[in-house]
């Protein structure tokens, strides 16, 4: 067996602490840092007291810890260039360099490069000044879709059913600058009907490998009502979605995604992203992320077979056509339990009740937002605070398991979505 690897993860999420649950596992994982981790991952490895965003702090830590393999997984330190600092100082990471990742922290990028390459997606226009911007409104149907191109924590999306919200949309966006710089540039896009699906995978710049079909439920309330959060539970695989119409999204959509950037010396590595919508015209692209989603990842670590450290260093080292990645025949879910008043204003500090009679099994706990107080009791600490999954032969089965969980877990004003996977099992079959 090769050496044991020293291993650093960067982030604080459900998904940081999946992914490392994942890592844990594997047989040449040694010594395992999470910068900064959460009240989860400290029982995984160690957490270390840095920011997902300060880079030199972080390469300092890898130097003197002599860290053989950092993964970058949130979207800010990648769109700061945290891959091409770790290379520049000789470090291994396995992430998207800052011009790749410029395909999530650019929508009007990757608006513009779906268009220059024919890959389909909603019609749309970018804009840096309002006059224009309102005179494009009114050529436009209604409901409509505006965006500010920059990274703005999920806060940048406006679906307008009335002429005069497109237009405080793009006032507040443009002008207002309530998003900053954000929202330098807006797109405007016509809105797409259909279900929309997560589709995950990696890349190493020329070989790729796509996950299972996933969806998340990004609206706070159930029956997708209230304002858009981080995701509030996700399902995979998709009982809708035939292997044929994934065969279909792998060749018009992954396929040509990672051909493209190549072509303009873009290459892709990491984690590719497509949010789509599988409307009546076939599957669009939405948005691409460069990066895993959260809470897909705690749903799809659940499922994969093959041993994630494995598929990592083959993606470093440009070999992912030497590794076969296998999934489990299983469903699995996560269903996402929240702070009371998020996505807006919450309170920290609540004591969290009932996840420590939960053995691993079935059923996996992953936490989020939380952390230990000094007299080791387990604390919210965040909007999102757990992420309760579970599998099973059947969704129905995975569900029933996760909610039962569920059940079992309080903090004050927790609050979380009773429908997830609901509508999926009623979505025709496509
Ligand atoms: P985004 O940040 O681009 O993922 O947008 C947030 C959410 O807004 C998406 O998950 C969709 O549910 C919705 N959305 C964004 N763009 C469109 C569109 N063109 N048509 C319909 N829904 C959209
Ligand atoms: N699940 C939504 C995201 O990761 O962006």
């Amino acid at each position: 067996m090769q050496n044991k690897q020293q291993i650093l993860i960067i982030g604080s999420g459900g998904r940081e602490h999946a992914i490392g649950w994942k890592i844990a596992q594997s047989p040449r994982c040694g010594a395992l840092y999470f910068a900064p981790g959460n009240g989860g991952t400290q029982s995984l490895g160690t957490n270390v007291d840095i920011k997902a965003t300060d880079i030199p702090k972080l390469i300092e830590f890898a130097k003197k810890e002599q860290i053989d393999l950092t993964l970058a997984i949130p979207d800010d330190p990648l769109a700061l260039g945290i891959v091409d600092e770790f290379r520049k100082s000789d470090f291994r990471i396995w992430g998207p360099t800052k011009a790749a990742a410029e395909l999530e922290w650019s929508k009007s990028f990757a608006k513009n490069f779906m268009q220059r390459h024919n890959l389909p997606t909603a019609k749309f226009q970018t804009f840096t000044e309002i006059n224009e911007a309102l005179s494009y409104l009114e050529t436009q149907n209604l409901p409509i879709v505006i965006k500010a191109s920059g990274l703005a924590l999920g806060k940048g999306v406006i679906i307008a059913e009335t002429k005069e919200t497109a237009q405080k949309a793009l006032e507040d966006i443009l002008v207002k600058k309530v998003l900053g710089e954000a929202g330098r540039e807006v797109v405007i896009e016509e809105f797409l009907i259909g279900p929309e699906i997560s589709i995950h995978a990696f890349s190493d710049g020329k070989n790729y490998s796509i996950f299972p079909t996933s969806q998340d439920h990004k609206r706070i309330g159930e029956n997708d009502t209230g304002p858009n959060t981080g995701g509030m539970g996700t399902i995979a695989p998709l009982p809708f979605v035939s292997d044929g119409l994934l065969k279909k999204i792998e060749s018009t959509i992954v396929v040509p995604t990672i051909i493209s950037m190549n072509e303009e010396n873009k290459l892709f590595e990491g984690l590719l992203y497509p949010g789509l919508i599988l409307t009546e015209d076939g599957p669009k692209i939405l948005e691409y992320n460069a990066r895993f989603g959260d809470p897909e990842t705690q749903t799809y670590m659940r499922l994969l077979d093959t041993d994630l450290l494995d598929i990592l260093d083959a993606c470093v080292d440009g070999k992912l056509d030497q590794i076969k990645i296998k999934w489990k025949k299983l469903f699995a879910c996560t269903i996402v339990l929240a702070s009371g008043g998020y996505p807006g204003s919450y309170e920290k500090g609540k004591v969290i009740l009932g996840i420590e009679k939960e053995k691993e099994g079935k059923v996996v706990i992953f936490h989020a937002g939380t952390k230990y107080d000094e007299e080791n009791n387990l604390m919210t600490n965040g909007g999102r605070v757990l992420g309760v999954s579970a599998t099973g032969n059947s969704l129905e089965e995975a569900l029933a398991a996760a909610y039962e969980a569920v059940s079992k877990i309080s903090f004050e004003g927790m609050q979380y979505r009773r429908d997830i996977g609901k509508k999926a099992l009623s979505t025709p079959f496509r």
